[in-house]
């Protein structure tokens, strides 16, 4: 049987938008022992959906699940956010934002590869703009250091770190759990875990290439697979409500990179992922995008004085001529007709704008200065 709680909680999540009071689901283990206004039967992975939606009201609702615990909706929700010290506002509130980055304001996401780099940025732009947000990495120790700092900086709880590694099942899906038992559900995940190894087609290793591919490809096949389970059974509680699945591909995800096939193959790859999800999980309310950034050059994956880009680069030739880490860097900048590296602002941008936009799904947005242009 799945951990039930996975099933519960997102149903509860998406029921409470559903009876449009705009009070998100927040399941506290502190909440236990509180007595229930509403009782349901023993809850089975067969009647679960059945028997929530029958005991649902609006605005009144805790459903005590025996032997696993108690979920607060509605008037009891405040009070459970209070212990979190945090403040979120309706869906509908969140909805009615005139700024394009209020689409994420008071909503949940999650962040693979959120402890540094582009996957840091953009929690602390969705942080910023009033999410959220599960910082979900593999480094834990990067993941919680950052939490904190948010909190401190923005004065609320606005991200709570998780251990994650996306090339593992059994760990994503406990990360989801995690996910189910702490908010209910998401509204935005944000697949951006991402490694790279380059080489001479000639010279990578067998090792190297499938490690490459497990993060950057199957990676994304994992994550989608149990971030639209929680997501498909939350939505149809909440029918009409669409979340996002955003994939971080690559500008190498639109043109080959030299000496980097393992990468940009995976990179094409999840764009032929994004577009077949799309298709499929249209039917769910979630809509899957991939994102294309260029080069951020500034970012660890480049300038990391052992193992960045640049150095490994360097060493690989790849770019003809170059004699320091400067040279490859100014190689990179003049290839740009914008004349220089993305940003995680520039990648946040077009973040927001795939979330806002209700109508559009499968797409690869690019952002990479001019360097690719779309046919
Ligand atoms: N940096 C760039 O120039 C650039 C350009 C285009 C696209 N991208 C993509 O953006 C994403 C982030 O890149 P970045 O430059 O910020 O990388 P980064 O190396 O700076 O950070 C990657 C993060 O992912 C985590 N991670 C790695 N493997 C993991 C795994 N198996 N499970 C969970 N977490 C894992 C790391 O701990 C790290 O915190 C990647 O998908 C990358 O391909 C980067």
């Amino acid at each position: 049987m799945s951990d039930m709680i996975s099933l519960i909680a997102p149903c509860l999540r998406g029921l409470s938008f559903d009876g449009n009071k705009g009070k998100i689901v927040l399941f506290s283990e502190k909440s236990r022992g509180v007595s229930p206004a509403i009782k349901t039967g023993v809850l089975t992975e067969e009647n679960y959906a059945e028997e929530l939606t029958k005991a649902w009201k609006p605005g009144t609702a805790l459903v005590t699940v025996e032997g696993i615990g108690s979920f607060y909706l509605g008037e009891s929700y405040d009070e459970a956010l209070a212990l979190a010290d945090g403040k979120l506002c309706t869906p509908a509130e969140a909805a009615t934002v005139a700024d394009r980055n209020g689409v994420v304001k008071n909503k949940t996401a999650l962040v693979t590869g959120g402890a540094q780099g582009f996957g840091e940025g953009m929690v602390r732009g969705l942080a910023e703009a009033g999410a959220f947000v599960y910082i979900a990495d593999m480094n834990l120790a990067g993941a919680e250091k950052l939490a904190d700092t948010l909190k401190a900086e923005l004065g609320r709880t606005c991200a709570c770190a998780v251990s994650v590694n996306v090339t593992d099942e059994d760990s994503v899906e406990a990360m989801m759990n995690k996910v189910a038992r702490t908010t209910g559900g998401l509204d935005i995940f944000v697949s951006n875990a991402g490694v790279l190894k380059a080489g001479s087609v000639k010279e990578m290793t067998l090792k190297d290439f499938s490690f490459v591919t497990s993060v950057d490809y199957t990676g994304f096949f994992i994550c989608t697979k149990f971030a639209s389970k929680q997501m498909t059974i939350q939505n149809k509680a909440a029918k009409g409500y669409l979340t996002d699945i955003i994939c971080i591909s690559s500008k190498s995800g639109l043109e080959g990179s030299n000496k980097n096939g393992a990468y940009a193959g995976a990179k094409f790859g999840v764009i032929g992922l994004t577009q077949s999800f799309a298709l499929e999980l249209v039917a769910d309310g979630i809509k899957v995008n991939a994102l294309c950034p260029g080069n951020f050059l500034d970012g660890p994956l480049w300038s990391d004085p052992n193992r960045g880009l640049f150095v490994q680069y360097l060493n690989a030739g790849k770019v003809p001529g170059a004699k320091t880490v400067a040279d490859v860097r100014r190689f990179y900048e003049s290839k740009v007709p914008l004349d220089r590296g993305c940003t995680t602002e520039d990648v946040m941008k077009a973040l927001f704008y795939t979330v806002d936009q209700k109508y559009e799904t499968g797409q690869a947005v690019p952002i990479t200065g001019g360097q690719v242009m779309l046919n």
